[in-house]
């Protein structure tokens, strides 16, 4: 039997440290499936079909790994998908109160789904979608946080050029 984990997220967007995750994920798992959260009622600042774009473009070379979008419940999708596991990465502390409430509730709502937490990379223990969104925004260098494709979307997301004086490979 074929070993099935969901990587769910939002993915707003795609970041190393997802990226990371998914490749840890995939030494225990023969399959991933990267599901998108397709959620109209939540703001994004790339659409679905820009996260899609960009994880198609980010996911190439990586081999048993595919991409998808739900909506409505998480343990319902994975059901759908005959997946027993829900795949989540974790940074510091501060994430863990989040992911126990997410993985019970999950527990809860299906008992057949187990949620497995995969340490991030050090190197990534401070990165998010969100505080790169923040520093992007204002020409922040971004460069090796993000893959090359996102990075490019960002810049024009946020009208900057490459020679933005942030954009510098200064290393974290
Ligand atoms: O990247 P994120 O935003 O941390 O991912 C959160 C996500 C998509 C995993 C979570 O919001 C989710 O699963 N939403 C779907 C609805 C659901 O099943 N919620 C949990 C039980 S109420």
């Amino acid at each position: 039997m074929k070993r099935i984990a969901i990587y769910p997220g939002s993915f707003d967007p795609i970041t190393n440290g997802h990226l990371d995750i998914l490749e840890r994920g995939l030494k225990l798992f023969d399959k991933i499936i990267v599901a998108i959260l397709h959620n109209p009622g939540k703001e994004s600042l790339f659409t679905v079909e820009e996260r899609i774009h960009m994880l198609k473009v980010s996911l190439k070379k990586i081999k048993n790994v595919e991409i998808d979008t739900f909506a409505g419940l998480l343990v319902d999708y994975a059901a759908k998908r005959k997946s027993h596991a829900i795949l989540r990465g974790m940074r510091a502390v501060s994430d863990f109160e989040y992911e126990f409430q997410l993985a019970l509730m999950n527990r809860r709502l299906d008992r057949e789904i187990q949620t497995v937490f995969l340490m991030t990379g050090l190197r990534w223990i401070f990165t998010s979608s969100s505080i790169i969104k923040e520093a992007a925004r204002f020409g922040g260098n971004i460069n090796g946080m993000v893959p090359p494709i996102v990075n490019q979307k960002l810049k024009e997301k946020f009208g900057f050029n490459s020679n933005s004086k942030h954009n510098g490979s200064v290393a974290p």
